[in-house]
């Protein structure tokens, strides 16, 4: 491992978009530990009411609109941001996704360091080729969530930007595909095999992804937010295996004696898979084996459904 990781407890932690699939278990972990603030414009008032259980100061705000962060603390040590939004709207998808990362550095200047989350889905499609994070960038998602993929490519500009002009050591993660106890693509997929609906798939097949345990990507915050850079270092973040769509959901198939049925659709999502090289060497690899992984989160959300 080359860096040391920086020590989180204790710290002062903006986390913006608290409530979403790959924040929760990341609040969950921080909550006992940080002094953590998390600001997302909490449509759901009881989400906001159980993070406040949690021990979270909460703030309303909306990253599309600065003047809605001015109730967060501007001295923190660390921002956190996993706020997206997909409405499909193209106005207010690049204001919040990417004029927003641009307003929390904007607010929180001193930072030590500032972990953006991005997406692979920034990349363009290249078939099976592993995409190195100089690879270049494309409208990947466009046939499901149109505005995402600019949206996200946009913010990775201004979060560059930002950092730059205010000297805010930053590192920007592009996430594959996380996953945890609390869900994610793979308990999608079971679900359909379930109710026997065709999943679809491209048809450049096997259709490659890195799988990332949330274990894995709690465990590598420290060392994100010690790569933090005011250069910006940008980073493709996956597990360190790569596996595909018909292999995890085969996998789950034998463990809930379902059967997936995959259905060529040149419009799916195509092979997205990482290359890992810079990853390894500034954070070091994950450590959750898939199929682990995968029956855990079985085992959380649908123990019925197991039958090996
Ligand atoms: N999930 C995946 O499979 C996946 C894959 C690759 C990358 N990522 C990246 O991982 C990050 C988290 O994604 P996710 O899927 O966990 O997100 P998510 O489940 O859609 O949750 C998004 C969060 O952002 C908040 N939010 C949305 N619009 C906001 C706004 N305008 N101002 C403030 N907060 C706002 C939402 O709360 P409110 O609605 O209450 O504001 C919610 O807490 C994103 O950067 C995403 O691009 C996710």
């Amino acid at each position: 491992m080359a860096l040391n990781p920086v020590d989180i407890s204790g710290s002062r932690v903006l986390l913006a978009g608290p409530g979403g699939q790959v924040a929760a278990p990341i609040v969950e972990a921080l909550a006992p530990i940080c002094e953590l603030t998390a600001v997302a414009r909490f449509s759901d008032e009881a989400q906001r009411q159980r993070l406040q259980a949690l021990g979270v100061h909460t703030v309303r705000g909306d990253l599309a609109d600065h003047r809605s962060l001015r109730d967060c603390p501007a001295d923190v040590d660390y921002v956190l941001n996993l706020a997206v939004v997909k409405s499909g709207d193209f106005n207010y998808d690049m204001r919040a996704n990417a004029e927003g990362i641009g307003n929390l550095m904007a607010h929180c200047r001193s930072a030590k360091a500032v972990l953006h989350f991005s997406s692979t889905a920034v990349y363009e499609y290249a078939g099976h080729e592993p995409r190195s994070e100089d690879a270049p960038l494309g409208d990947n998602h466009r046939a499901m969530f149109p505005t995402y993929s600019l949206s996200k490519i946009a913010a990775e500009s201004v979060c560059r930007f930002a950092a730059r002009q205010y000297d805010i050591p930053t590192t920007i993660a592009r996430l594959s595909v996380p996953y945890g106890n609390n869900g994610g693509w793979p308990f999608f997929h079971l679900l359909m095999m379930k109710e026997g609906m065709p999943i679809d798939v491209h048809p450049e097949s096997p259709n490659y992804y890195n799988l990332l345990h949330s274990s894995d990507y709690i465990d590598k915050l420290p060392y994100l937010l010690a790569a933090a850079d005011s250069d910006v270092c940008t980073l493709n973040f996956g597990g360190s295996e790569a596996v595909s769509i018909e292999q995890w959901c085969r996998y789950l198939g034998e463990m809930c004696g379902l059967e997936p049925s995959f259905r060529d659709n040149p419009q799916a999502f195509g092979s997205l898979q990482i290359d890992t090289e810079k990853m390894h060497s500034v954070i070091g690899e994950t450590q959750k084996d898939w199929r682990q992984g995968l029956r855990e989160m079985v085992q959380q959300l649908a123990p019925e459904l197991i039958r090996d």
